[in-house]
């Protein structure tokens, strides 16, 4: 009897929302997509999907505990800057492109806002830690599936409408950079430093290159840090006592410089492209030089971790080393663990990039 009544109700709902989504109109979007690539600064959890080790993986406490409460995968107490330019944008944050839950209602094409490919780890280069991570170049083979999804779902001209209004949000270079000291390798050892640069910026601009010809017009970057001071590195050689490592420092430096030419060139030869550079390495540095002015009281040690700087990578106790000691109040610190910030040097970050002077984030998204 009660099924009788309910099956009519149930037919007519599918038949009312059918023909809606196969239709696979795109409601207009409030706001433009937002596509994410790039390393842990950007990473929401799409290593927790991959066949890696904890090394980079974050999906345990006390990783994320400021703010979700449980681990995500995210290196950081809370949200990184990704997911703050999300916010300021009025967009949800922005799920990880290997999130099985995330694939099934990108399916459905119900509000896109846009996918986070990044990989904690990963870098330009193909080789940096190699069958760990999703490296650029396969971030740029997802983002093509997804074009090539999109396309099939809604045309081509409505997809190079989300494509070409959206923008690609980029953080890539570091794990190129710090890799070969973590490993003692000698692939830089074997060449010259401006030539390894060239190699790492040569692959970046592939992968913003394609991204162009399919559409994309708004890109985002960031500058590196000193990365001779990430306590991580302060480490790397015992006899410093905890010093910089200058070496890495250095390669960052020639990577910027490469970077600031690089971006105009592009500017300059492909007709529409928009860049936003964020100088996150000045940023950086004046919150380690002066911490109490930006609210913090440490501006060099870990909040999470061991040793000399709690430079050990052991935060969470599930990597090589198991013990490690958590800080009390990790908002007064500026480095979250070994390699990664804290929430809140991620939200002020965020925030410059979003409204400071003249040429921000905010413009991309009117
Ligand atoms: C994952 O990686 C390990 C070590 O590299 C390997 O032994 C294993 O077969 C891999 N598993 C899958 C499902 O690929
Ligand atoms: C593309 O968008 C237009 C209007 O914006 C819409 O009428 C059309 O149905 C869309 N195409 C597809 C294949 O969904
Ligand atoms: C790194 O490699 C160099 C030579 O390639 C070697 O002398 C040194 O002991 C190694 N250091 C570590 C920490 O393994
Ligand atoms: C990209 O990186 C590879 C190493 O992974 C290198 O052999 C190649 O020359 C680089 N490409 C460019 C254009 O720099
Ligand atoms: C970062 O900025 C500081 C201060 O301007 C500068 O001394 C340093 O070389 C820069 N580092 C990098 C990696 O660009």
């Amino acid at each position: 009897m009660a099924a009788s009544k309910v099956v009519p109700f149930f037919l007519i709902f599918i038949s009312f929302a059918l023909p809606l989504i196969r239709a696979g109109k795109p409601p207009k979007p409030a706001s433009p997509a937002l596509f994410i690539f790039g390393d842990s600064l950007f990473d929401p959890g799409n290593n927790n999907y991959i066949n890696t080790t904890t090394l980079d993986q974050a999906n345990f406490r006390p990783y994320g505990e400021t703010y979700f409460d449980y681990p995500t995968g995210r290196f950081s107490d809370g949200r990184l800057i990704s997911d703050f330019i999300a916010e300021h944008a009025k967009l949800p944050l922005i799920p990880p492109y290997l999130e099985p839950r995330n694939k099934l209602l990108r399916q459905l094409m119900i509000n896109y806002h846009g996918v986070n490919f990044a990989s904690a780890g990963a870098g330009a280069l193909t080789e940096t830690f190699h069958g760990s991570v999703i490296d650029l170049k396969t971030q740029l083979k997802f983002y093509k599936r997804e074009v090539a999804r999109l396309s099939k779902k809604i045309g081509h001209a409505n997809a190079t409408n989300i494509l070409s209004t959206a923008v690609n949000l980029f953080s890539i270079g570091t794990n190129d950079y710090i890799s070969p000291f973590l490993l003692n390798s000698s692939v830089i050892q074997s060449q010259s430093h401006s030539q390894y640069v060239q190699m790492v910026i040569g692959n970046l601009t592939i992968v913003v290159k394609e991204i162009y010809r399919r559409g994309g017009r708004k890109f985002g970057f960031l500058n590196l840090g000193n990365l001779g001071c990430l306590p991580g590195l302060r480490i790397v050689k015992p006899e410093t006592q905890g010093e910089c490592l200058v070496e890495a420092s250095v390669l960052a430096q020639l990577h910027n410089n490469e970077l600031n030419k690089l971006l105009p060139k592009l500017e300059h030869n492909l007709h529409g492209f928009k860049y936003f550079l964020y100088d996150f390495n000045q940023s950086l540095a004046r919150k380690i030089t002066q911490p109490s002015l930006y609210g913090f009281n440490e501006g060099k040690k870990a909040c999470c971790g061991i040793g000399l700087f709690n430079g050990i990578y052991s935060c969470g106790g599930k990597r090589i080393v198991k013990d490690f000691v958590l800080c009390e109040n990790p908002s007064k610190f500026i480095f979250w663990d070994s390699y990664h910030f804290t929430e809140n040097v991620y939200k002020q970050m965020a925030d410059e990039m979003w409204s400071r002077g003249p040429n921000n984030l905010k413009k991309f998204f009117q």
